[in-house]
């Protein structure tokens, strides 16, 4: 019977009471045109199964992303409860697009601007140069998202949103400032794939508490913050732009001192803080 060929199936198929496929399922089951057809048509059940789930399941996983972004916004802005509903809290914040250049606000709709998907798009987005590209990131969207929790016309907190290399992946996250722009609030990274332990301890709030009320620039406007290697030492004068570093992951915190330095520096939104601080400040006199 292993030897059978397709003629059978012809002979099956020509009796007018069975059909192709009842012919070949009529046929002994170590007949190798059998197992093949029966493979096939496992195959293709499977692939119409996986692909019917993914595209009925998309705009549920889309919803889950959107949720899990706003969620990781309210945490790092301290107003993220067990309780809480995510929706409506997230409503309170104002959504702008900031063009990173200028670090002035674009007229662009940010309901509809897709960040990540902006840094891919050759004419939404500018190539950085080796020296620029200290976070590893290769290319950024020319506009950023920015989301202000006001008072009035004051803002009590702006969340900005960065990304940049640790040691095995690229590290999605938001950096929060209080209303000066240069006081840090929280810093809170969505997605990674640093090793648990190690670099994944970016995720430990007793280390993310560590950036609560650090100073990105010095009085000079420098940009000073960093992640150094050991404990901070408080005597020092610096001390206030200084974040220990992670032990046994020195690697994945210079990551994530260079993309946050990055991303308040010059490339980044070094302009936008600046423009903002200055009108603060400003606003305040
Ligand atoms: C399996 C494995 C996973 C590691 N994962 C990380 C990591 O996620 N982040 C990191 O910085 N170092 C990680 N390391 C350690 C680095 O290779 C390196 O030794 C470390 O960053 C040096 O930090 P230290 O000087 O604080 O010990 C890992 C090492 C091993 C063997």
């Amino acid at each position: 019977m292993l030897n059978a060929d397709w003629s059978e199936v012809d002979l099956m198929s020509d009796n007018k009471k069975q059909g192709l496929i009842r012919g070949i399922l009529s046929l002994p089951n170590d007949n190798p045109k059998k197992t093949v057809f029966v493979a096939v048509a496992l195959c293709l059940v499977c692939s119409i199964l996986v692909s019917t789930s993914a595209v009925m399941f998309k705009p549920l996983q889309q919803a889950n992303k959107a949720a899990d972004i706003k969620k990781n916004i309210l945490a790092v802005s301290g107003l993220l409860t067990e309780e809480a509903d995510v929706n409506s809290l997230f409503e309170q914040f104002e959504v702008k697009l900031v063009d990173l250049e200028t670090g002035e606000y674009s007229d662009a709709d940010p309901a509809t601007y897709e960040q990540r998907k902006a840094a891919g798009n050759p004419e939404q987005n500018v190539t950085l140069t080796s020296e620029q590209d200290i976070a590893g990131i290769s290319r950024r969207a020319k506009l950023a998202k920015v989301y202000l929790l006001k008072d009035g016309d004051k803002i009590k907190q702006a969340v900005l949103p960065i990304h940049g290399y640790g040691l095995w992946s690229t590290l999605y996250g938001f950096i929060s400032f209080e209303g000066d722009f240069n006081t840090i609030g929280g810093l809170q990274f969505y997605a990674h794939a640093e090793t648990p332990g190690l670099g994944g301890e970016v995720d430990n709030p007793r280390w993310r508490n560590l950036w609560q009320g650090k100073k990105a620039f010095n009085d000079n406007g420098e940009l000073k913050i960093k992640v150094i290697r050991g404990h901070v030492d408080f005597k020092m004068a610096d001390a206030v732009h200084k974040v220990d570093g992670l032990s046994g992951a020195t690697l994945t915190s210079t990551g994530v001192s260079n993309l946050v330095n990055y991303w308040l520096g010059a490339h980044g939104f070094g302009p936008y803080l600046k423009n903002m601080s200055a009108l603060m400040n400003t606003a305040e006199k």
